[in-house]
Order: C-alpha cells, then structure tokens, then sequence
C-alpha cells in the first residue's frame, strides 16, 4: 500500500494531526493505523483535564509558563513552554469546534480545575472523563473525513529505512530517511509494507514496562524502540512520572485505576495509617505540590510504615459535591464497597508517564528524514525533568499541529517523481528462519522478569547499584530476547516485549548518566542537582 500522510497511532496526537491534514489536503490519502481498536489510547483514560489560560482576568501565560518551568525543575525549553502555553489556547478552541465538550458554570464560562504545581485554576475537564470526550470527538470527527483510512488492529514493526536497501545506517549516517513502515496486519494475518511520503510516530508513552501502570497494554514504547532501532535519537528517558494517587487494589497488576489529582485539587487530603496529613512534612504547596514531590512523599511513608499504600480522604465531600466533577471515579470506588463519603480511598503512586522519548525539535521533526513525532512518545522539552499536571493534551495538540505545518510545507515543495530510487525496490520484509512460537512462556516469563526489575530497581527512588543491577539483568533478557525473535514469526507480543526491553534499557541507560537528583530522576547516590542543567540523548 503507498500513501501519502502515515500515521500511526489514533490517540490525540495521530488524530489531531490526521484531520488537519485531510482538511488542507483533501486530494490526498491520509492512512492511520493503530494496533488495537481506534480508541484504546492512554489518550481515552485521561481524566483531569487539558491546561489552558482561559480567565485572563485571573490567570496569564507567564503563570502558566512559569508554573511549567518551575515543575520541569531546569530542563525545560523556555521557547518550547512559550510556545505551548501560547499556541495551545487556540488548539482548545479547534478541539470545541470538532465536538468536544467541557464542563461549564451557569453563566456559560468553562468550570476550572487544579491541579499539583498550578497556581491557578486552568485545567478545562468533561467531568473525570475528560480524555474519552475528547477521543470520541476526534474519531467522530475523523468518521467524517472521506480521504482518511483509518484501520486498525494493524500493528507496525519497524521503520523502513536505507537499511532496508541495504545500506549500512549507523547513529552517524548524515540522512537518515523513513520511507514507510513494516506492518503486522492482524485481520489478514500478514506483514506489509506500506510506503509513505510523509510518516508521523503518535504511539503514546511506555507505562507498561512498570508492573503497575496507569496506562492501559497498548503502551509499551513501540515508537521510541522503533526510532531507536533505526538509528535516531532519543532524549530523557530518565524522567518517568508516576501518578500519586493510582487506586490500590490488593492483586490487581498491569492497568490500575487513576484517582485524578483533580480530587486534590478540590479538596481531597492525602493522610497516612495514622490518619497524619503528611504532605505539610515534605512541602509547603502540601498535597498540591508537583508530583515528583507528593510521589516520593507517598513512596517514604509506605517506607516508614511497611505498608503498601496510603489514603487520599475525601470523606469531607458530600456525595453531590463529589459526583458533580467525579461520578466515574465514585462509581468505581462504590464498586469495591468504597464508600468515599464515609471510606477513606486507598491510595499507591503507579507509573503514568513518559516525559522523554524521541527527540523532537519545534517542528515535531525527528532526527530521521519524513519522520514526525507527536505525543507522549515524542521528547518536545516541555516537560523538562518533571511534566506539570495536563499539560500532556495540550502538547499533543500543539506539537500535532505543528507536525501538519511543516509536513505541509514539505508535501507541496518536495518533487517526488524525481526520488533518487525506485520506491517499488523497498523489499518485503524477510521473514526467513523463523518459525511459528513453541511456547509463551518465553515470553510471558521475561516480561514479567522486566517489569518487577524496572519497578523494583528503577522506580520512584534509585541508586547505582540498583541501576547497574538492573542493566545487567536487562542485558540478559535482551540477549534472550533478540535469540527469540531470530528464530520466531512475529506476534505483538514478541514484538512489545522487544520494544519494552528496549525501553527499559534506554530508562536506565539515561538513569547511569545522570549523575544528579533532579525532577523525577532521584538518586540517593547523588542527591544534589548538577549546577548546569543538561539532557541526556542517546
Ligand atoms: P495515545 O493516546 O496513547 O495513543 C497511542 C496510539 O498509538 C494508540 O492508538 C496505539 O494503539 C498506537 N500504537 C502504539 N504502538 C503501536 C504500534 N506498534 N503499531 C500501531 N499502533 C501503535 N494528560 C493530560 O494532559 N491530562 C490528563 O488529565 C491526563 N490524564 C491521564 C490519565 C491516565 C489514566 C493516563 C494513562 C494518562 C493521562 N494523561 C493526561 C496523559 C495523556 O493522556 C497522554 O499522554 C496522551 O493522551 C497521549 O496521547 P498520544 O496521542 O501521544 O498517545
Ligand atoms: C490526573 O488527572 O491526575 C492526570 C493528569 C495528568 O496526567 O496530566
């Protein structure tokens, strides 16, 4: 298959970026592919909100902007936040105009949560399922849009580059350049090639590297392994984020529930088994402090007590003030005989999200020719060291918009029937000497080896010998690994475990060369901040 405009991923990113294409170019083909149904994205779970200067009478852009550089703690691009804080107000606007619809006051003006770090009330929400509405405006939008293809269940493997033709690529290669993708399309069964002009990566973060994440199974990191691979460059991993307040549930593993920090930010009160609220121990912003800050303080408390989770109290909330911004979040709750006007929720920090990934500049462009990135798998230097509270929507939309303006730009000027190969002579992809998996437990076994590693050694609170641990550990599942997928067909699940492994590698590898505490990245071997702030790119 060839198209013009690929996008993988039908998350914010993928899709924002898939519509303004197809409205400015509606003689073109625009393919989105996505490896499960359209809407399993972390895009669907988000909660809080979007960040966006609303109330000009009480709010600017300088708050905004200084609230992310204070959270990014020295590491932020300052013409980046610029750039997003300013930008993104019109994106919010784009969004309303497609369908999606936020909560407002009587008097017609958009009710303003807060979050952690945020010294104002800016977030805008659809109740606590602000990421479903905006995820159904999108795909409803894209139903309409007649030159996108939209498929799914088609799971990319790689990205096709001179490696392909047979050139030897290496990190040095001047221009690398992306001509499509490998796909394992799991309706037919068969691995394809799909050749593209233009190639943008929306692939979402890699919470589940972690063994309780807040992200759902499609997040494991596929589009920064795959860049990875292909010899482009990836920026910060160090920096992953774990969200306070994830619903303890003694058992459950893999996707925990989110209890948004929007609860904080009208009320709730973290305390622990003695029923201490503890945050004013650890910072004066208390429980709406960044959540580097209120993580680490859960993370010492359950330390302290021996316990594997706290208490968010909300028992001060009457069940109409609560339902009102929160009712899935009751409703959940209920479901387990949680009661939170009575029952204080039980509450662990769990891995939520990526503020590294592939670099990209502020063009959304990659190190790798043709390729966009966008999203939580792209590293744009918004968040620096630590993301301030919904500013993940925001970036997507700004940076997808980005990518469209200057593949845009790209399309119109670029003379492709003067491409200096025959695009035809891209081989299909070699499958020889596999065959079909023996046994699971291959792979189930390893994935499981990975996650604990990462969670139990590269979690919250690090040190050198649990990171060197740790890469060693990981340098043996990869070897395994790579021998497993020498020798057998590909599945998504060879294929995620793979990618993971990789990830994981380039978390700790980032961990080893930051020789500092800063932001999310906390090392008690060196638990002072380096005077220069620096980003480490591999
Ligand atoms: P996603 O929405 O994750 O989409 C990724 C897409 O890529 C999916 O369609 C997936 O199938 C596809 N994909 C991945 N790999 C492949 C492959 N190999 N082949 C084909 N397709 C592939 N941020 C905020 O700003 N505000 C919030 O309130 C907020 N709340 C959150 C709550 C939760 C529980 C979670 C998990 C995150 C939250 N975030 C929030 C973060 C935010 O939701 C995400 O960062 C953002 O939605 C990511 O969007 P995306 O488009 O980059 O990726
Ligand atoms: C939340 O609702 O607490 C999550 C917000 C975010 O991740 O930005």
């Amino acid at each position: 298959m060839d198209t013009d405009f690929l996008v993988i991923g039908s998350g914010i990113a993928g899709l924002t970026y898939a519509l303004k294409v197809a409205q400015n170019f509606p003689e073109k083909s625009i393919t989105i592919l996505t490896k499960a149904q359209s809407d399993e994205t972390n895009t669907k779970y988000a909660q809080g909100g979007i960040a966006g200067v609303m109330d000009f009478d009480k709010d600017s852009f300088d708050k905004h902007i200084e609230d992310t550089l204070i959270a990014g703690d020295g590491l932020c691009n300052k013409e980046v936040v610029e750039i997003v804080v300013k930008e993104g107000v019109e994106r919010i606007k784009e969004i309303i105009n497609w369908g999606a619809k936020f909560d407002k006051e009587p008097d017609g003006d958009f009710k303003l949560g807060k979050e952690g770090g945020h010294s104002e009330f800016r977030i805008l929400h659809h109740k606590d399922v602000t990421g479903k509405e905006m995820e159904r405006a999108l795909l409803d939008a894209i139903k309409k849009t007649p030159n996108i293809h939209l498929i799914n269940h088609c799971y990319v493997l790689d990205l096709i580059t001179q490696h392909h033709l047979g050139y030897l690529v290496t990190k040095s290669t001047p221009d690398i350049e992306c001509f499509g993708v490998y796909v394992l399309n799991l309706n037919s069964k068969k691995i394809e090639k799909i050749v593209a002009k233009i190639t943008l990566l929306a692939t979402g973060g890699n919470g589940q590297v972690y063994r309780t994440t807040t992200n759902p199974a499609i997040a494991t990191g596929d589009g920064v392994a795959m860049v990875y691979r292909a010899k482009g460059r990836i920026e910060n991993m160090e920096f992953i984020q774990f969200h306070p307040t994830a619903l303890y549930e003694p058992g459950v593993r893999g996707q925990s529930f989110l209890i948004t920090e929007a609860v904080r930010g009208d009320g709730g009160v973290l305390r622990n088994h003695t029923g201490e609220a503890f945050m004013e121990k650890y910072d004066p912003r208390k429980d709406l402090a960044p959540r580097d800050i209120v993580a680490r303080a859960i993370d010492n408390e359950m330390k302290i007590s021996g316990t594997e989770f706290m208490y968010l109290d909300c028992t001060h909330f009457t069940k109409e003030k609560f339902t009102e911004h929160f009712p899935n979040i009751y409703e959940k709750c209920l479901s387990l005989g949680i009661d939170i006007t009575k029952d204080m929720i039980p509450i662990a920090p769990a891995a939520h999200y990526s503020c590294g990934g592939i670099k990209t500049d502020e063009w959304a462009r990659t190190s790798i020719n043709n390729l966009y990135a966008a999203g939580e798998c792209a590293c744009t230097g918004l968040h620096g060291a630590n993301r301030l509270a919904s500013n993940s929507l925001l970036e997507a939309m700004v940076f997808a918009h980005r990518a469209y303006t200057d593949a845009s730009k790209k399309i119109t000027i670029t003379d492709y029937s003067n491409a200096t190969f025959d695009w035809s002579s891209i081989p299909d992809w070699n499958a020889a000497g596999t065959n079909a998996p023996k046994e699971m437990i291959l792979i189930t076994q390893s994935l499981k080896e990975m996650k604990l590693l990462m969670s139990d050694y590269v979690g919250i609170v690090r040190n050198n010998e649990r990171l060197h641990r740790a890469h060693k550990r990981l340098d043996l599942l990869h070897e395994e690994t790579e021998a497993l997928y020498e020798k057998t067909e590909v599945s998504p699940q060879l294929c995620e475990l793979r990618n993971m492994i990789t990830v994981a590698y380039l978390i700790v590898k980032c961990a080893e060369f930051r020789h500092e505490s800063r932001g999310l990245h906390y090392n008690t071997d060196f638990l002072n901040k380096n005077s220069k702030p620096h980003n480490i790119v591999l």
